[in-house]
């Protein structure tokens, strides 16, 4: 039998929670019990091991509230409501707002414990693909290595974990340097085919008739074999796969088609989308793009990141300081709004490009990084673009900065910090949990 899942239940009045509590614990749970809200929320996280019984009607916080309170903690944690008899506009509210069932007073103990059972069920569920996610991010070094912190990265990961674990063929897309090839390899690394066979090619590497022989043979007397064989039970990374001509693609997904299900080589192809209005759609014949695109990965430009443009640039700065083994560069508040600012056509790389000169110049101890950002030698001004971002962005992404760098340089020590920023404590926690910023980082 695996752990019993628990319950915690919630209702002031005492006989009322310890008779479901006795019921509960009889049909094999463990119950826990509060006579508040207020206590249950202190007690709930967003590990919590089990579900919610709470009670509507109480007083101080009541059981809406605390629901409420709920979904922000886990939004995927059962909760059940206990309505008072008749009170459908309540149980509706309920409902709506995300509760996972109610009851009706007076109810018959076996229906609580069916609904308990169910909602427990889901919520092992929940829990056993977020302990499998997280083992998985933890043990692969590439996710750790795609750097970023903005919604769209953060999907992104997701999204990763997801395909990776869905094994059939994917299109990854983006515009260059957006990090497509490390998506491949951190897709490979999460997923079954983990400690197979890797391998990559590139479709605008070689002539048509080589590139021909090199995917499907046969192959001449000093060539590997041809890849498609050479990656069977793994995956092959086909990049740049708009460079594709029409016969190859043809031949392409004749051998896509003649593999069996689950797929032999599992095909990953990587479609660079830099010219305005193009589209991987557009450039692949639809019957291989259907069969490529089932799973789809889109790389957003970093222009789209908001403030993983400042974390990135820190890291890099940081990883580039360490190579060349001088002080990393302290970024000013109007450098950090240029590099915000900047269109970065040419994505990660180029900001990666940026961080290394950055590093070199602050060595030498010339140079601003604004001169680095400059378009073009005559421009005295380096290009901006307000792409997808508000004002708001720009504070949050320098805030979280500052307190990053801050956090840094005196290795985690919050007193040094509350210190040098002038903050109260509070508000240097809340501001840390806001941008996901850990003490235990830093020390
Ligand atoms: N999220 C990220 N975190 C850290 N480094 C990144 C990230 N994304 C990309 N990089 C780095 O940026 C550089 C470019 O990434 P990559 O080669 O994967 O881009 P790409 O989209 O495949 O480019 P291309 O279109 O030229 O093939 C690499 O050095 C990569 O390690
Ligand atoms: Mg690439």
């Amino acid at each position: 039998m695996t752990k019993a899942m628990k319950v915690a239940i919630v209702d002031d009045e005492k006989d009322m929670r310890q008779s479901i509590s006795q019921w509960l614990a009889l049909s094999g749970f463990d119950t826990e019990t509060y006579a508040s809200a207020e206590d249950a929320l202190k007690a709930l996280n967003a590990d919590f091991p089990g579900i919610v019984v709470s009670d509507i009607k109480m007083p101080g916080m009541d059981g809406m509230q605390l629901l409420r309170k709920l979904r922000g903690v886990d939004n995927t944690l059962p909760v059940i409501m206990i309505t008072g008899h008749g009170d459908v506009p309540m149980a509706v509210e309920a409902m709506r707002i995300g509760a996972y069932d109610f009851l009706e007073k007076p109810f018959n103990p076996d229906k609580m414990t069916d609904l308990a059972r169910k909602a427990s069920q889901a919520r092992r569920l929940t829990l056993d693909n977020r302990a499998l996610r997280r083992e998985l991010s933890d043990g692969s070094a590439l996710m750790n290595k795609l750097i970023g912190t903005s919604p769209a990265m953060e999907r992104l990961k997701e999204d990763i974990l997801d395909l990776g674990q869905a094994d059939g063929h994917v299109l990854i897309e983006g515009e260059t340097g957006t990090g497509k090839t490390l998506v491949a390899h951190a897709l490979h690394a999460v997923g079954a085919r983990a400690n197979k066979k890797f391998l990559l090619m590139s479709c605008s590497a070689f002539d048509e008739e080589t590139l021909s022989r090199r995917l499907f043979g046969p192959a001449q007397d000093d060539e590997p074999e041809p890849a498609i064989v050479g990656a069977r039970g793994g995956s092959l990374v086909l990049e740049d796969i708009e460079a594709l001509s029409g016969p190859l693609q043809a031949r392409l997904l004749t051998a896509i088609n003649e593999q069996g299900n689950p797929a032999e080589t599992r095909i990953v192809a990587i479609c660079n989308l830099q010219d305005e209005g193009k589209t991987c759609e557009s450039v692949l014949r639809p019957d291989l793009f259907y069969r490529l695109a089932a799973l789809r990965i889109t790389v957003p430009p970093l222009r789209q990141r908001g403030e993983d443009v400042l974390v990135l640039f820190t890291r890099m700065a940081e990883q580039f300081a360490e190579e060349y083994g001088c002080e990393t560069p302290q970024v000013t508040a109007q450098e950090a709004a240029q590099l915000l600012q900047a269109p970065w056509p040419g994505n990660v790389r180029q900001l990666v490009n940026v961080a290394e000169r950055a590093v070199l110049q602050n060595r030498r101890g010339s140079g601003t990084i604004s001169s680095l950002l400059m378009s073009n030698g005559d421009d005295s001004r380096p290009a901006m673009t307000t792409e997808g971002k508000p004002l708001k962005d720009f504070v949050d992404a320098f805030e979280r900065m500052l307190i990053d760098n801050t956090m840094r340089r005196h290795k985690g020590s919050i007193v040094a910090v509350m210190d040098e920023l002038c903050l109260p404590r509070r508000t240097l926690n809340e501001k840390m949990a806001k941008y996901g910023l850990q003490r235990s980082d830093y020390t």
